[in-house]
């Protein structure tokens, strides 16, 4: 893709909404009052509730009205926000530092869509077909002698799929069990080849350079491994999935599946990259999870600005961001198969908005990235709750509750079955519960007037009181799905992505490059040579001092 990327706008902080949206905060923002704002609007949450694909969003417990909305939409316009997401479904090059298009949403497009570059789908549906076709004959277990799928790729060629495979594990066959491997630490790949047999595993090699030093160790690793336990058939028994064809057969690998430049690494689980997905769910079902993402960027593409989901869950971050200053926002999908989502979400927003210059190279005068983390619902209740709840820091959170499960026991019925779904009802109440106790929170005077627990003789009523306060107006939003199901996933990840998109196009910096991974690789190749001979000559005096210790 060769169009070139389309003139930026105003640069936030220097646009009017800017400047409206500070006024804003001052006089309605900074003392803004959740509770209050349902008392005085009865129909705050209707007004604020979006229907998207396959999902419903709740923004009603966020620190925001529709005053709010409407001055961060006159932001958005501002910042061409609008036209820069209309330039990258264009194939336009918008990620500038390297020169190249931003072209996940054509991996998703269907063959004759005409929201992405014609020129891209030919080839995006041929690889496509190709990649499902392999996928069938690999699922046929009995033909194929395939038992084990040992992924190895590390970043965007580990997370998407290690997070979508179990998400989507009532759909998976029954008989192929996936392995991921990341780590360049050895224990890693052992703990994986200490449980699988050489004639029953395929290896898929996964790196968009395959140059990455973690995983060609492990590629090695196990390539090693593969022989030395009587592996023969190592075409058969070893595939590839990248960018870098020719790397992939000097390694020796004959199977390979390859993507395009413009698929970043954090957005490639829907490219070749998704191939363990594939294998684990098979083709109809990796093609749902396509379709729902598709779905998603339809909306986003074509949704009025303040029914738009992305758009407003991207903008609602740069008004926690830049306004309120919080730092982070923390992620409770109440699904357990979801439990990998607050990873995954880690790189795609972390790698993608952690930037400190806008695109023309100027350092920001404003913050960017918040640190995006969690645990699965409820574990993480029992553990980081309390901060939320009465910590002094205000973290927004963002609840994913899913009506049905989707639990994929066989003839499930009796009572194992109204146990289960007595528990999708406890964990719904404890999704539900706490957004309402991070909002609503608990005065003093109610805390005094509850039946105290038993507390230390020399504490006083008063004093365990406000032990037991809880300040409430604590913000979050609710994602509810359906069911999680491959098209439900797809359109909650592709919903994601567009967020994050968002908000790095009103911060004006470049969201698909990763500058600040290189760093840290290069001064790793520089001490590697250094850990075997020792020479700590013209190093910093902490770095030589701790390789004599790691040496010692
Ligand atoms: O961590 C940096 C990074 O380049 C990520 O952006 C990428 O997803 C990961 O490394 C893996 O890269 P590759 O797929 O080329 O092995």
């Amino acid at each position: 893709m060769s169009v070139a990327a389309p003139p930026v706008g105003v640069r936030c902080d220097r646009a009017e909404a800017w400047a409206a949206l500070r006024g804003h905060f001052e006089a309605h923002g900074r003392e803004f009052d959740l509770r209050e704002a349902f008392a005085r609007d009865p129909n705050r949450f209707a007004a604020l509730g979006v229907e998207a694909p396959e999902l419903y969003a709740d923004l009603s417990k966020n620190l925001v009205d529709t005053a709010t909305l409407h001055f961060l939409l006159d932001l958005a316009r501002e910042c061409g926000v609008e036209a820069r997401r209309d330039a990258m479904f264009a194939g336009s090059a918008i990620n500038t530092t390297e020169g190249r298009a931003v072209l996940h949403t054509a991996l998703r497009a269907p063959r004759h869509s005409t929201l992405v570059p014609a020129e891209a789908l030919a080839d995006v549906h041929d690889t496509l077909d190709a990649m499902l076709a392999y996928v069938e004959t690999a699922r046929d277990t009995a033909a194929s002698g395939i038992r084990h799928i040992v992924n190895i790729g590390i970043g965007g060629s580990d997370l998407g799929p290690q997070m979508v495979v179990p998400a989507l594990d009532a759909y998976a066959h029954p008989k192929l069990t996936l392995h991921f491997v990341s780590n360049v630490d050895g224990h890693d790949i052992a703990s994986v080849l200490r449980r699988v047999d050489p004639h029953e595993t395929l290896f898929i090699v996964a790196s968009k350079t395959f140059t990455t030093q973690e995983t060609m160790a492990n590629a090695n690793a196990a390539k090693a491994w593969f022989v030395a336990n009587g592996g023969t058939d190592t075409a058969k028994h070893f595939v590839a999935t990248t960018t870098n064809i020719e790397a992939a057969a000097a390694f020796g690998i004959t199977t390979t599946f390859g993507f395009w430049d413009w698929v970043g690494g954090r957005y490639s689980l829907w490219s070749a990259i998704g191939l363990p997905i594939a294998l684990a769910i098979g083709a109809d079902n990796f093609r749902a999870l396509l379709a729902g993402a598709h779905a998603m960027d339809e909306h986003f593409a074509s949704a009025p600005a303040a029914k738009n989901l992305p758009l407003l869950l991207g903008l609602i971050d740069v008004w926690y961001r830049n306004f309120h200053g919080f730092t982070s926002r923390s992620v409770a999908p109440y699904h357990q198969g979801l439990k990998r989502l607050p990873a995954y979400l880690q790189q795609l927003e972390m790698e993608s908005n952690g930037k400190r210059v806008d695109l023309a190279g100027e350092t920001l005068p404003f913050a960017t990235s918040p640190v995006v983390w969690g645990e699965a619902g409820t574990n993480g209740q029992h553990a980081y709750f309390q901060m939320l709840h009465q910590g002094t820091d205000t973290i927004p959170v963002e609840f994913i509750l899913v009506k049905r499960p989707t639990h994929g026991i066989a003839g499930l019925h009796g009572p194992l079955l109204e146990q289960l779904e007595r528990q999708h009802t406890m964990l719904l109440a404890n999704g539900l519960a706490q957004s309402q106790a991070l909002m609503l929170g608990k005065s003093t005077d109610e805390a005094r007037a509850e039946k105290a627990p038993t507390a230390a003789k020399d504490i006083t009523p008063d004093t365990l009181a406000r032990h037991r306060t809880f300040p409430g107006n604590r913000p979050s939003t609710t994602l509810l799905l359906e069911q999680l199901t491959p098209r439900s996933l797809g359109a909650l990840i592709a919903l994601y992505e567009h967020r994050v998109f968002t908000s790095g196009a009103v911060w004006g910096i470049n969201s698909f490059d990763q500058w600040g991974v290189e760093l840290g690789k290069a001064l790793c190749n520089a001490l590697l040579p250094r850990l075997a001979s020792g020479d700590a000559s013209g190093l910093d005096a902490s770095t030589s001092g701790l390789l004599n210790r790691v040496r010692r």
